[in-house]
C-alpha cells in the first residue's frame, strides 16, 4: 500500500476563492510546463435567473495556459451541495479526465429517487470519466497521489493527496471554523470524526488545503494550515477531543443549520459530473425543486 511518507514530492498548489460560495478551487502542478490536477472547480450559478457564467472557471483556464499546464486530472472531492462543478467546461478547453470517488454511486441512488430523475439516469457513476478507489494511486506527470476515502459529509467523499499537499475536501475547514457538517442524506458525524483523525495522523508537516473557508470576524479568507496546526487547535477536533464529544457537538450544530442556498440545483448538477438534466422539446434544460422531500 503506498502510505502517507512515501509520497515523495512538494508540489506548487494554486488557489482560486470564489467569494460567491466561499469555496476554492485549486490547480496542482510540478511548476511550469508541467501536468497538473484541477480539484473541486466551480460553475458560476445565479438561482435568481438560473443563468451560469464561467468567471471563475475562466480564471483556472488563463492559469493554466499562463504556465502551459497540461491538465490531466479534474478531480471532485464530492458532490457538492454549495455550488456546481465546471468540470465538462474545463475538459472541453483543457482536457483532462473527470474523476470522483467510487460511492459516488450510492450518493446518486439517494438523489435519483429524491428528484425522482429519467429513468435513463444511471446509478453506476458512468457520467464521470474515472471512479477512484480508497487508497488508489495514480500520477499527475511526475507527481505521485493517491486517494483517500473520508466519508462522513457524505458518504462518497474522498481525499487527495498529492506529494506532501492533501486536498481535504469537506471534512476539515480552517482551525477557527473546525468540520464539515453531516446532516446532509449519508451523512454520518461518526464516520467523518474517524475520517479526520485519518487526515489527521498524516506526518505532521502535511500542508492541508481546504475546500472552503468561511472566515469568523474580520480574519482574511485562508485555506492552507498543516497536520500539526489542526492537531493544536481545530476547535472540533484538536487532539484530546473524543469521538463521543465530537458527535454530540456536531449533531447539535447541524440541527441549526440552514441548507445551502445551491443544494437543490448543485446536487442535480454534481451527480451527472457537472453536465445539466437532458434538454426537453424546446431545448432548455430545467432543475427541480422537490418540496418537502429534503
Ligand atoms: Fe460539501
Amino acid at each position: 500500500m503506498t502510505t502517507a511518507a512515501s509520497l515523495t514530492g512538494k508540489p506548487q498548489v494554486e488557489g482560486f476563492f470564489d467569494p460567491a460560495t466561499w469555496t476554492v478551487t485549486y490547480v496542482v502542478h510540478n511548476g511550469p510546463g508541467s501536468a497538473c490536477a484541477i480539484v473541486d472547480s466551480v460553475l458560476d450559478y445565479d438561482p435568481k435567473s438560473g443563468r451560469t457564467r464561467t468567471i471563475s472557471a475562466d480564471k483556472v483556464i488563463a492559469f493554466v495556459q499562463d504556465h502551459q499546464l497540461t491538465v490531466e486530472w479534474i478531480l471532485e472531492t464530492h458532490a457538492h451541495a454549495d455550488h456546481l462543478s465546471a468540470a465538462p467546461y474545463l475538459k472541453k478547453h483543457l482536457g483532462g479526465q473527470i474523476a470522483i470517488g467510487d460511492q459516488i454511486t450510492r450518493v446518486q441512488k439517494v438523489f435519483k429517487g429524491i428528484f425522482n430523475l429519467e429513468p435513463e439516469f444511471k446509478l453506476d457513476g458512468s457520467q464521470f470519466d474515472v471512479l477512484l478507489k480508497d487508497e488508489q494511486a495514480f500520477r499527475i506527470g511526475e507527481l505521485h497521489a493517491r486517494v483517500m476515502a473520508v466519508p462522513g459529509h457524505t458518504p462518497a467523499c474522498v481525499a487527495y493527496q498529492v506529494g506532501d499537499a492533501v486536498f481535504v475536501g469537506d471534512t476539515l475547514f480552517m482551525p477557527d471554523v473546525g468540520t464539515a457538517r453531516c446532516d446532509f442524506p449519508g451523512g454520518d458525524a461518526q464516520t467523518l470524526y474517524a475520517s479526520t483523525r485519518k487526515i489527521l495522523d498524516l506526518p505532521p508537516q502535511t500542508r492541508l488545503f481546504m475546500c472552503h473557508d468561511y472566515p469568523p470576524n474580520d480574519r482574511p479568507v485562508a485555506f492552507e494550515t498543516t497536520v500539526a496546526e489542526q492537531r493544536a487547535s481545530n476547535i472540533h477536533v484538536h487532539d484530546g477531543v473524543s469521538q463521543a464529544q465530537f458527535v454530540e457537538m456536531r449533531t447539535q450544530r447541524d440541527a441549526t443549520l440552514e441548507m445551502p442556498v445551491l443544494i437543490l440545483p448543485a446536487v442535480q448538477i454534481n451527480i451527472r459530473a457537472g453536465d445539466m438534466p437532458p434538454q426537453e422539446q424546446n431545448g432548455t434544460a430545467y432543475l427541480k425543486i422537490p418540496i418537502n422531500a429534503l
